[in-house]
């Protein structure tokens, strides 16, 4: 049997998993930490020949008769470079279900290249990454092989190279037995995609390090050596290069004070330096995680190792990007989903202080869609089946032995969907044993019918917490509450981001602040992943599954993160933000300037930070003052601010208050905002006033016209709409204005809901009058809304006004008796829901400005608007589009009051006595709704205003739980009013 087809053969001649560490010769460039200070280490990145081979079978019999012509940049993924197919797949495996085999048309990709050798010093040569399984050969000389895409391969090459030019040879195969285990949802690039190195070393060194701390500031330091023991001295300093040497309270690591310092270890001519953390990791009898004994939640998100241009291949730079932004969005935690990531974002999230969830590089799911969800067959078929027990094992001890000294590291991961099984129960009893301190997670055990229930305490003991993913929020409730197992409650995956979202962050929120066994969770995913496409004018736009012609794939279902795919913050990273934010401000008593200041911090004083509060005035700040505040961890205290109360305003009064950075971090500026909080002030409204003059109706045999100072309106007996707005003359309307029940679907209405609804035509709905009557200020239609081929679903009667206040519309709205009945539960489909309620003014392409008093300045939605603020803001109509990588609604607004918008030489304004939402954009519903992509998108010649009595809240079904009732639109009557002028 070939090589990479056996699944006996899980390495040969790679050396044993150590503790990923780089040495020195000399102490001063050890205590940099810089890998590339160390003249013992030699990075071989770069341009490497390169040769694809579409089968195995093409392979000539020796590598030294391959001749190159190509070559390829390492790291590097080769779909990124035009070799084999781009394929985005989830749970799918993307060959036969047919183990060990995978491809027999499996291609090859061969590297070359020389490399000088210049001591007779011991020889190592590390591949941090290589997609899917390589061979290598030195001078022609066959070494060994490896397998496990994200785990790290080191061969001793001593032996096989001289003084002067060698030269390498990998061969590297897209697919091999392990690709079973390689299932993650993500798309599978190919190639050597991380650093490749030689170590220069003695003969005789240290080959593993294995620090343990304690808080105490005590701590053990295991060495194991590449034969017999050496002699070694270890050093201990702290940030500042300072000796130590009786260390007695340490400053102790956390994420919010990541504080490392540096254990210097001396053997046979080697400087070693490995930046060491001081903390303790623990459960409560409660079920709390316990960070050096405090109870810490955990703000998490899951994150890829990704790049748009170069898939698996992520930089210095681009991690630092990731973990910057992180930080500045008040994130704690990550989740390595799903395999170990880049050695060096291990390193960086001790420095910038992450709680790591290290995740071993393991996933079976696609036997789930093969055998059945939840199957013994499934489980059977791999996790429980003894001849994969080995590989399992290998992958979880190379993710432990590689990462076992890092600070962040607080958890290891077993791995992600691949059933359970008793090769779990293997990595996860090794594990203990090695390393009893972190806990150990894995969620797969947490389904019912492979012999342990979600209920009591019979999820399997080797598991030190339960963790689920996407549990809806009253089930996450009752998970707190549950009072047979004390473990702590977990939500690896949550609030699945794809698309518009997520919504409902605020309502998991509550419930984890609530219980302390519920100890936070990690959103779905951190970043997009789509294919950079350049477009014409160097704009860039963004491809996912099935774009490449792949079978097979799950289309835009790897477009799901709270960053797009360069890493622009979408507005549910700004939502996330502000939901985990540290501090929790609440009015007691606006008017005498008292707040409630919460601590959510969990090691960090308020002390640490500066404060501002703002009182604005409409649009004006009229004071603004700097304070402080010393409030200590998990405390609340009282703040008194004295401002001087406004008296009035034309429509709003604030206060604000900031808590910004008072200090640079490493991941943002002095002033960078964390926290804030916005409140309004109690002032008399003395609106601007504004009589209109309104003439009086005249009634055509067609239509109705009326004006309104200088807007003369024409209103169509045939549709109930206003046909016309017109300005000295010049029409304002781009087309008629219709009643929407529609949106653009969003990826989390597209589950489940989208079919019924269109089932039902809820999007093809509009007014049809029944009768219309008019005097001579205001013109009245009955009717009902409803779509062609089915029952109405509302009856309703619109009334146009016509006097000193502009025009006022008036639409009552009420659910049809016959339309309910049959929509009884389970009789038809069900739509007693609706996406929105909207009257739609598609005005003409030049208003382009907008003001409006609402929130903002971002979109919101009724789940999804913890980040907007409401005051009165100005915005330009192009900038309320989100580019969501598949076009869906976006750029809402709640709680407005008034929406203005102007062209050059006209204005619309939108008011309401009650509050409504709007949006405005260029493009229409329908084109938002149809296109498949956002470069696809055209802009219309239109300013697409929609004003709303109530959009659908957001949620996350896209993967995760139903939207809660709460934030449907279930109305039975509408009663909507506003006014235009
Ligand atoms: C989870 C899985 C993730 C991803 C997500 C959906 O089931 O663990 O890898 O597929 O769903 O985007
Ligand atoms: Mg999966």
């Amino acid at each position: 049997m070939e090589k990479y087809n056996d699944l006996k053969l899980l390495s040969e001649n790679r050396l044993p998993q150590r503790a990923y560490y780089i040495p020195h010769s000399d102490k001063a460039n050890a205590m940099t930490g810089n890998r590339f200070l160390s003249n013992k280490y030699c990075e071989l990145n770069g341009t490497w020949n390169f040769r694809y081979f579409p089968t195995p079978l093409d392979l000539p019999d020796s590598v030294s008769e391959i001749k190159y012509s190509e070559t390829l940049p390492v790291p590097s993924c080769w779909e990124c470079y035009g070799y084999g197919q781009i394929q985005y797949t989830n749970v799918n495996y993307p060959f036969q279900f047919d183990p060990p085999y995978t491809f027999s048309e499996n291609s090859v990709g061969v590297y070359n290249r020389s490399f000088n050798v210049s001591s007779d010093e011991k020889l190592y040569l590390v591949f941090e990454g290589v997609s899917s399984y390589f061979e290598l050969y030195i001078n022609g000389k066959y070494i060994g092989m490896s397998r496990g895409s994200h785990l790290q391969a080191e061969f001793d090459i001593t032996n096989f190279v001289t003084r002067g030019d060698n030269d390498m040879t990998v061969v590297v195969y897209t697919h091999n037995v392990g690709s079973y285990l390689e299932d993650q949802d993500y798309f599978r690039f190919h190639g050597i995609f991380r650093d490749v190195y030689t170590l220069e070393r003695p003969a005789k060194h240290i080959n593993d390090i294995f620090v343990k701390t304690d808080v105490s500031g005590k701590y053990n330091v295991e060495i194991t050596f590449n034969g017999e023991a050496l002699p070694y001295t270890v050093e201990l300093y702290d940030a500042n290069n300072e000796k130590i040497d009786e260390l007695t309270a340490p400053r102790l690591w956390s994420a919010e004070d990541p504080y490392l310092y540096k254990l210097l270890i001396e053997c046979n001519g080697e400087y070693i330096m490995r930046k060491i953390g001081f903390r303790s990791i623990a459960v409560s009898d409660e079920g709390a995680l316990l960070i050096n004994g405090i109870d810490v939640k955990l703000k998490g998100v899951n994150r890829h190792d990704s790049h748009p241009k170069y898939g698996y291949v992520v930089t210095h730079e681009d991690m630092v990007l990731d973990i910057d932004l992180m930080k500045q969005h008040n994130v704690n935690c990550v989740r390595t989903s799903h395999y170990p990531n880049h050695p060096e974002f291990i390193e960086l999230c001790d420095e910038y202080g992450l709680y790591v969830v290290d995740e071993c590089d393991l996933e079976t799911h696609g036997a789930e869609h093969t055998f059945g969800r939840r199957t013994d067959a499934a489980v059977a078929s791999i996790s429980d089946n003894p001849i994969w027990r080995d590989s399992f094992l290998e992958r979880m001890i190379r993710t432990v032995e590689r990462d076992k000294n890092a600070p962040s590291v607080i958890f290891w991961s077993l791995g992600n969907e691949a059933q359970f099984g008793s090769n779990h129960v293997v990595m996860a009893e090794w594990t203990k044993k090695r390393d009893p301190e972190r806990l150990i997670h894995y969620e797969r055990a947490a389904y019912y019918d492979n012999g342990y229930t979600e209920e009591g305490v019979t999820i399997h003991p080797c598991l030190d917490m339960i963790s689920r993913m996407y549990t809806d929020i009253p089930e996450t409730e009752r998970k707190g509450r549950e009072p047979n197992d004390k473990r702590p409650y977990f939500l690896c995956e949550y609030a699945h981001a794809m698309g518009l979202g997520p919504g409902e962050l605020v309502d998991y929120w509550e419930a984890i602040y609530k219980y302390p066994r519920l100890i936070g969770g990690c959103v779905w995913e951190w970043c997009d992943h789509g294919i950079a496409k350049e477009l014409p004018g160097g704009k860039v736009g963004y491809l996912y599954g099935g774009d490449h012609g792949e079978f097979p794939h799950d289309n835009n279902f790897c477009c799901d993160g709270l960053v797009f795919p360069d890493r622009t913050p979408s507005t549910g990273l700004l939502e996330l933000k502000k939901v985990i934010e540290p501090l929790k401000i609440t009015a007691i008593d606006v008017e005498n300037g008292l707040f409630e200041f919460e601590n959510r911090y969990d090691f960090l004083n308020l002390d640490k930070f500066d404060f501002t509060y703002s009182v604005v005035v409409d649009k004006d700040t009229v004071e603004k003052k700097s304070f402080t505040v010393s409030v200590a961890p998990h405390n609340k205290t009282t703040v008194k601010l004295d401002y001087a109360m406004p008296k009035t305003a034309n429509e709003y009064a604030r206060i604000d208050i900031d808590m910004t950075l008072a200090e640079d971090a490493l991941w943002a500026a002095k002033g960078h905002l964390i926290a804030w909080g916005s409140f309004a002030l109690p002032v008399d409204i003395v609106p601007v006033a504004s009589n209109c003059k309104a003439a009086l109706v005249e009634n055509g045999k067609r239509f109705y016209t009326a004006s309104v100072d200088a807007l003369t309106y024409t209103v169509d007996k045939a549709s109930g709409m206003i046909s016309s707005i017109k300005k000295d003359g010049k029409e304002l309307l781009a087309r008629r204005c219709d009643i929407t029940l529609w949106r653009a679907m969003t990826d989390n209405d597209a589950k489940r809901r989208k079919a019924e609804w269109v089932g039902e035509h809820v999007h093809m709905s509009y007014f049809k009058p029944h009768t219309y009557t008019s005097d001579e200020t205001s013109i009245t239609f009955n009717g009902v809304l409803g779509a062609n081929s089915r029952i109405p679903l509302f009856n309703a009667i619109i009334t146009y006004s016509f006097g000193e206040n502009g025009l006022d519309v008036k639409i009552h709205a009420e659910r049809d008796d016959t339309f309910l009945k049959l929509n009884e539960p389970n009789a038809k489909p069900d739509i007693h829901q609706i996406p929105r309620f909207a009257m739609r003014i598609p005005l003409v392409r030049e208003f382009e400005d907008i003001e409006y008093f609402g929130r903002g300045n971002r979109e919101c939605y009724i789940d999804y608007k913890e980040h907007s603020k409401v005051a009165i803001w100005n915005s330009k109509v192009t900038d309320e589009y989100e580019p969501y990588i598949m076009p869906q609604e976006c750029g809402n607004h709640t709680d407005v009051k008034r929406v203005s918008l102007k062209s050059s030489d006209a204005a619309v304004n939108v008011t309401s006595g009650n509050i409504f939402e709007f949006s405005a954009l260029h493009y229409s519903i329908e084109q938002l709704d149809r296109s498949k992509h956002a470069f696809e998108l055209v802009e219309e010649n239109s300013t697409e205003l929609l004003v709303c009595y109530k959009n659908r809240g957001v949620g996350s079904r896209s993967c995760g739980p139903e939207l809660l009732e709460k934030y449907e639109i279930t109305d039975r009557v509408i009663d909507f009013e506003f006014n235009v002028k």
